[in-house]
Protein backbone atom coordinates (compact mmCIF):
# COMPACT_ATOMS: atom_id res chain seq x y z
CA UNK A 1 0.00 0.00 0.00
CA UNK A 2 1.10 3.29 -1.00
CA UNK A 3 1.78 6.08 2.17
CA UNK A 4 1.24 9.52 1.05
CA UNK A 5 4.44 11.43 2.13
CA UNK A 6 4.42 15.75 2.75
CA UNK A 7 6.96 16.87 0.09
CA UNK A 8 9.90 18.16 1.49
CA UNK A 9 10.70 21.85 1.62
CA UNK A 10 12.69 23.04 -1.77
CA UNK A 11 15.45 25.34 -1.57
CA UNK A 12 13.89 27.89 -3.47
CA UNK A 13 11.49 28.01 -0.35
CA UNK A 14 14.06 29.91 1.42
CA UNK A 15 14.48 33.19 2.81
CA UNK A 16 18.01 34.64 2.95
CA UNK A 17 17.72 37.94 6.02
CA UNK A 18 20.00 39.22 8.71
CA UNK A 19 19.99 37.19 11.90
CA UNK A 20 18.85 38.08 15.26
CA UNK A 21 20.92 37.81 18.24
CA UNK A 22 18.77 35.74 19.56
CA UNK A 23 19.05 33.10 16.87
CA UNK A 24 22.83 32.45 17.18
CA UNK A 25 21.90 29.71 19.37
CA UNK A 26 20.07 27.65 16.69
CA UNK A 27 23.06 28.55 14.39
CA UNK A 28 25.52 25.60 16.46
CA UNK A 29 23.61 22.82 15.35
CA UNK A 30 23.62 24.52 11.26
CA UNK A 31 27.98 24.80 11.96
CA UNK A 32 28.20 21.68 13.45
CA UNK A 33 26.19 20.03 10.80
CA UNK A 34 28.01 21.94 7.69
CA UNK A 35 31.52 20.99 9.26
CA UNK A 36 30.68 17.29 9.35
CA UNK A 37 34.23 15.91 8.31
CA UNK A 38 35.73 18.59 7.95
CA UNK A 39 36.24 19.29 11.79
CA UNK A 40 40.34 20.24 11.48
CA UNK A 41 38.99 23.20 10.08
CA UNK A 42 36.03 24.38 12.53
CA UNK A 43 35.61 24.73 16.00
CA UNK A 44 34.07 21.72 17.64
CA UNK A 45 33.99 22.49 21.56
CA UNK A 46 30.11 24.17 21.81
CA UNK A 47 31.33 27.07 24.17
CA UNK A 48 34.21 27.82 21.50
CA UNK A 49 31.39 27.93 19.04
CA UNK A 50 29.18 29.77 20.68
CA UNK A 51 31.62 32.49 21.26
CA UNK A 52 32.98 32.74 17.68
CA UNK A 53 29.13 33.27 16.60
CA UNK A 54 28.92 36.17 18.95
CA UNK A 55 32.40 37.17 17.75
CA UNK A 56 30.96 37.34 14.00
CA UNK A 57 27.94 38.81 15.05
CA UNK A 58 29.44 41.84 17.24
CA UNK A 59 32.37 42.31 14.10
CA UNK A 60 29.04 43.48 11.89
CA UNK A 61 25.70 42.40 12.57
CA UNK A 62 24.18 43.32 9.35
CA UNK A 63 26.24 41.26 7.62
CA UNK A 64 25.36 38.12 9.07
CA UNK A 65 22.69 36.87 7.33
CA UNK A 66 20.72 33.50 7.52
CA UNK A 67 19.03 31.79 5.20
CA UNK A 68 16.08 29.51 6.72
CA UNK A 69 13.59 27.40 5.59
CA UNK A 70 9.99 27.38 6.78
CA UNK A 71 11.20 28.73 10.26
CA UNK A 72 14.11 26.85 10.38
CA UNK A 73 17.62 27.86 9.60
CA UNK A 74 19.59 26.29 7.22
CA UNK A 75 22.94 27.98 6.67
CA UNK A 76 24.35 31.56 7.64
CA UNK A 77 27.26 33.94 6.35
CA UNK A 78 29.39 36.27 7.89
CA UNK A 79 31.03 39.24 6.48
CA UNK A 80 32.93 42.20 8.36
CA UNK A 81 32.76 44.88 6.16
CA UNK A 82 34.78 47.21 7.26
CA UNK A 83 38.09 44.96 7.60
CA UNK A 84 41.73 45.61 7.35
CA UNK A 85 43.89 42.99 5.85
CA UNK A 86 46.71 43.14 7.28
CA UNK A 87 49.16 41.09 4.66
CA UNK A 88 47.91 42.66 1.78
CA UNK A 89 47.94 46.42 3.14
CA UNK A 90 44.41 46.92 2.40
CA UNK A 91 40.64 47.55 3.50
CA UNK A 92 38.98 44.19 2.13
CA UNK A 93 35.17 42.80 3.03
CA UNK A 94 36.33 39.93 4.96
CA UNK A 95 34.32 36.95 4.67
CA UNK A 96 34.68 34.43 7.46
CA UNK A 97 31.90 32.37 7.74
CA UNK A 98 29.63 30.25 4.94
CA UNK A 99 28.33 27.09 5.98
CA UNK A 100 25.70 25.19 5.14
CA UNK A 101 23.49 22.48 6.90
CA UNK A 102 25.01 19.08 5.16
CA UNK A 103 21.18 17.85 4.18
CA UNK A 104 20.30 21.35 2.70
CA UNK A 105 23.98 21.60 0.75
CA UNK A 106 24.69 21.62 -3.20
CA UNK A 107 20.88 22.95 -3.31
CA UNK A 108 21.86 26.65 -4.39
CA UNK A 109 21.76 27.92 -0.68
CA UNK A 110 25.42 28.81 -0.24
CA UNK A 111 25.78 30.19 -3.81
CA UNK A 112 22.81 32.31 -2.85
CA UNK A 113 24.37 33.61 0.63
CA UNK A 114 27.57 34.36 -1.11
CA UNK A 115 25.54 36.14 -3.23
CA UNK A 116 23.80 38.44 -0.92
CA UNK A 117 27.49 38.86 1.16
CA UNK A 118 28.82 40.09 -1.95
CA UNK A 119 25.96 42.55 -2.95
CA UNK A 120 26.40 43.63 1.06
CA UNK A 121 30.19 44.41 0.34
CA UNK A 122 29.40 46.06 -2.79
CA UNK A 123 26.69 48.47 -0.95
CA UNK A 124 29.55 48.92 2.02
CA UNK A 125 31.74 50.34 -0.33
CA UNK A 126 34.30 47.43 -0.56
CA UNK A 127 36.55 47.01 -3.20
CA UNK A 128 37.70 42.99 -2.15
CA UNK A 129 35.53 39.89 -1.17
CA UNK A 130 38.68 37.75 0.63
CA UNK A 131 38.51 34.61 3.19
CA UNK A 132 40.47 31.90 4.39
CA UNK A 133 39.93 28.16 3.63
CA UNK A 134 41.37 24.90 4.88
CA UNK A 135 43.38 23.70 2.46
CA UNK A 136 42.22 20.31 2.56
CA UNK A 137 38.99 21.75 1.97
CA UNK A 138 38.98 20.76 -1.47
CA UNK A 139 35.19 21.52 -2.24
CA UNK A 140 34.68 24.85 -0.86
CA UNK A 141 37.89 25.88 -2.79
CA UNK A 142 37.01 24.67 -5.83
CA UNK A 143 33.54 26.08 -5.45
CA UNK A 144 34.79 29.12 -4.59
CA UNK A 145 37.00 29.95 -7.75
CA UNK A 146 33.98 28.78 -9.49
CA UNK A 147 32.63 32.41 -7.87
CA UNK A 148 35.38 34.13 -9.36
CA UNK A 149 37.53 33.87 -5.72
CA UNK A 150 41.35 33.58 -7.06
CA UNK A 151 44.00 31.65 -4.67
CA UNK A 152 46.50 34.05 -2.91
CA UNK A 153 48.53 31.27 -1.62
CA UNK A 154 49.26 29.26 1.42
CA UNK A 155 48.93 31.82 4.71
CA UNK A 156 49.20 30.46 8.06
CA UNK A 157 48.98 26.97 9.28
CA UNK A 158 46.66 25.15 6.65
CA UNK A 159 44.99 28.13 5.69
CA UNK A 160 44.77 29.18 2.05
CA UNK A 161 43.97 33.10 0.70
CA UNK A 162 41.21 33.61 -1.38
CA UNK A 163 39.94 36.87 -3.22
CA UNK A 164 37.91 38.27 -5.39
CA UNK A 165 37.92 41.89 -6.79
CA UNK A 166 34.78 43.94 -6.77
CA UNK A 167 33.07 45.67 -9.31
CA UNK A 168 31.19 48.56 -8.13
CA UNK A 169 27.65 48.35 -7.32
CA UNK A 170 25.96 50.19 -10.83
C1 LIG B 1 30.90 25.20 0.58
C2 LIG B 1 29.41 25.42 0.86
C3 LIG B 1 29.22 26.71 1.64
C4 LIG B 1 28.71 25.54 -0.52
O1 LIG B 1 27.31 25.78 -0.33
P1 LIG B 1 26.25 24.87 -1.07
O2 LIG B 1 24.90 25.34 -0.73
O3 LIG B 1 26.57 23.43 -0.76
O4 LIG B 1 26.60 25.13 -2.61
P2 LIG B 1 25.59 25.50 -3.76
O5 LIG B 1 24.58 24.41 -3.86
O6 LIG B 1 25.05 26.88 -3.55
O7 LIG B 1 26.50 25.52 -5.04
C5 LIG B 1 26.09 26.26 -6.12
C6 LIG B 1 26.93 26.00 -7.30
O8 LIG B 1 28.15 25.32 -7.01
C7 LIG B 1 28.14 24.05 -7.68
N1 LIG B 1 28.74 23.07 -6.81
C8 LIG B 1 28.12 22.40 -5.84
N2 LIG B 1 29.01 21.56 -5.26
C9 LIG B 1 30.18 21.73 -5.92
C10 LIG B 1 31.46 21.15 -5.81
N3 LIG B 1 31.71 20.16 -4.96
N4 LIG B 1 32.45 21.59 -6.60
C11 LIG B 1 32.19 22.55 -7.52
N5 LIG B 1 31.00 23.12 -7.67
C12 LIG B 1 30.01 22.71 -6.89
C13 LIG B 1 26.72 23.75 -8.01
O9 LIG B 1 26.63 22.88 -9.13
C14 LIG B 1 26.20 25.12 -8.29
O10 LIG B 1 26.62 25.56 -9.56
P3 LIG B 1 25.58 26.17 -10.60
O11 LIG B 1 24.90 27.34 -9.93
O12 LIG B 1 26.45 26.56 -11.76
O13 LIG B 1 24.65 25.03 -10.88
C15 LIG B 1 28.76 24.24 1.63
O14 LIG B 1 28.93 23.06 0.91
C16 LIG B 1 29.26 24.07 3.05
O15 LIG B 1 28.65 24.51 4.00
N6 LIG B 1 30.41 23.36 3.24
C17 LIG B 1 30.93 23.06 4.57
C18 LIG B 1 31.48 24.28 5.27
C19 LIG B 1 32.56 24.95 4.45
O16 LIG B 1 33.44 24.31 3.91
N7 LIG B 1 32.47 26.29 4.38
C20 LIG B 1 33.48 27.10 3.70
C21 LIG B 1 34.48 27.52 4.71
S1 LIG B 1 35.70 28.65 4.08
Amino acid sequence: MSQKVAEPPKPSDFVIRTVRRDELENLIEVYRSGYEGLEEYAETDEEDIRDYLEWLYEGDPNGFLVAEIEGKLVGFISVHADWWDRRYQRRTAEFHELVIKKEWQSKGIGKALMMAGLDYARAQGCEYASLWVGEGNMKARKWYRRLGFEELGKGWGVWVRMVKKLEANL
